[in-house]
């Protein structure tokens, strides 16, 4: 059995640990037993992680002497709905699932975020674990406590902070996400480099290829240190109100991508590589920032076969999008800008500099 590496979260009464190690999957029911749990278990999935991964969880449980129920929510963002945690509360319901039982997320961000949810507000709250199997649940989804569901309207836009009982990464489990899901989740790790450590992004150049080509020993790293820089951050600002918002790097722009291809020709992960190359030559241009570090960052990308162009969108479109987020504060449009690699700023932008920038960003091309 290779080491399972600990990150202790500290947030008071809601602590818990991040346990990361190649098959911990087949541990899961003795974390639960080390939590004293004594309750029954509701196992949250989609049909395609269950037929990789649900036997083995259903055995460690087992194992353990723990029982359980299985509940399946088709997979993909569309069904990240009201109706399907309804579904969920209607399973817990007819099993006679009480306060002291536990849910338990095996998946991606969509299992991971609606499970936390239906938890948070099943009798007024209970409690849940995470079982993250995408490079995105992993290093980001999975830690912080955010869960919720979308609303027609605009994405998560229904929610609530419930942080869970523990976290459980495999990175093992990585090797069956189609290549361009786990390069996609690359994206999330880039970031964790540019926003929070210089080192870490040396060590993804210096290792590029066997990451993007799932040397576990390097992946297993990567997941460590994205999870730990998440992990501080979130320890710091539980709720949002400062230092978390840096997790936003190349979202705001990346955001705005994914909403004007319909979410479907561009993957989030793919959204971001293009918003933090995006978000740094418009650093450069603030003169925030020096053209040889947005140079880096798009050879990294490159590397990790992102993309780091921004698709042909009218600068007007981009603009709305983004003047219409969450994340728009009385007009202002809010920044994530690199310093360097390793630190950044949030900061306001003037929207007339903003779209003098977005039409001359072909240029760049
Ligand atoms: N709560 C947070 O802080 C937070 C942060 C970032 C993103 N999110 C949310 O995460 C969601 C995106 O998550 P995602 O990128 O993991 O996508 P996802 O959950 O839709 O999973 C992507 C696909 O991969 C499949 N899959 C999952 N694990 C697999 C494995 N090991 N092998 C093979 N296939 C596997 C799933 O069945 C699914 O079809 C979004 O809804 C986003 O809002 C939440
Ligand atoms: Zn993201």
């Amino acid at each position: 059995m290779k080491q399972t590496k600990k990150i202790p979260l500290d947030l008071g009464k809601n602590s818990y640990d991040i346990f990361i190690g190649e098959e911990i999957i087949d541990q899961v029911g003795l974390f639960l037993k080390d939590l004293s749990f004594k309750g029954r278990v509701a196992v949250v999935t989609d049909p395609k992680v269950e037929g990789l991964y649900g036997s083995r969880v259903k055995k460690s449980l087992k194992k353990a002497g723990f029982k359980f129920i299985l509940i399946q929510i088709p997979a993909g963002e569309r069904y990240k709905t009201l109706k399907q945690i309804n579904r969920i509360y209607d399973s817990l319901i007819q099993n006679h699932f009480e306060r002291s039982d536990l849910l338990l997320a095996l998946g991606g961000g969509v299992i991971g975020d609606m499970t936390g949810f239906a938890a948070a507000t099943y009798l007024r709250g209970v409690s849940f674990v995470q079982c993250p199997t995408t490079v995105l649940a992993q290093v980001d989804a999975s830690i912080g406590g955010k869960t919720g569901v979308d609303h027609p309207e605009g994405k998560n836009l229904i929610g609530a902070f419930h942080q869970p009982r523990f976290v459980c990464s495999d990175p093992a489990v990585l090797r069956t996400l189609q290549k361009r899901e786990y390069r996609s989740g690359l994206a999330e790790v880039v970031k964790y480099g540019v926003i929070a450590d210089e080192a870490f992004f040396g060590y993804l150049e210096t290792h590029s290829k066997a990451i993007r080509d799932l040397d576990l020993e390097k992946v297993r790293h990567c997941i460590h240190r994205a999870s730990q820089i998440k992990a501080e951050i979130v320890q710091a600002d539980e709720h949002e109100g400062g230092i978390r918002k840096i997790l936003n790097y190349g979202h705001t722009i990346g955001h705005a991508v994914e909403t004007l291809t319909g979410y479907r020709k561009v993957k989030h992960g793919e959204g971001v590589a293009m918003g933090m190359v995006a978000a740094s030559r418009l650093a450069v241009e603030l003169g925030l920032l020096h053209e040889d570090d947005v140079k880096r960052q798009v050879k990294l990308l490159t590397a990790f076969g992102l993309p780091t162009r921004l698709p042909d969108l009218d600068p007007g479109d981009i603009l709305e999008v983004m003047a219409g987020d969450k994340k728009v504060v009385g007009g202002e449009i809010y920044f994530v800008l690199p310093k360097n690699i390793g630190s950044v700023d949030v900061m306001k932008v003037d929207k007339k500099v903003l779209k003098r920038f977005l039409k001359a960003l072909p240029k760049y091309v």
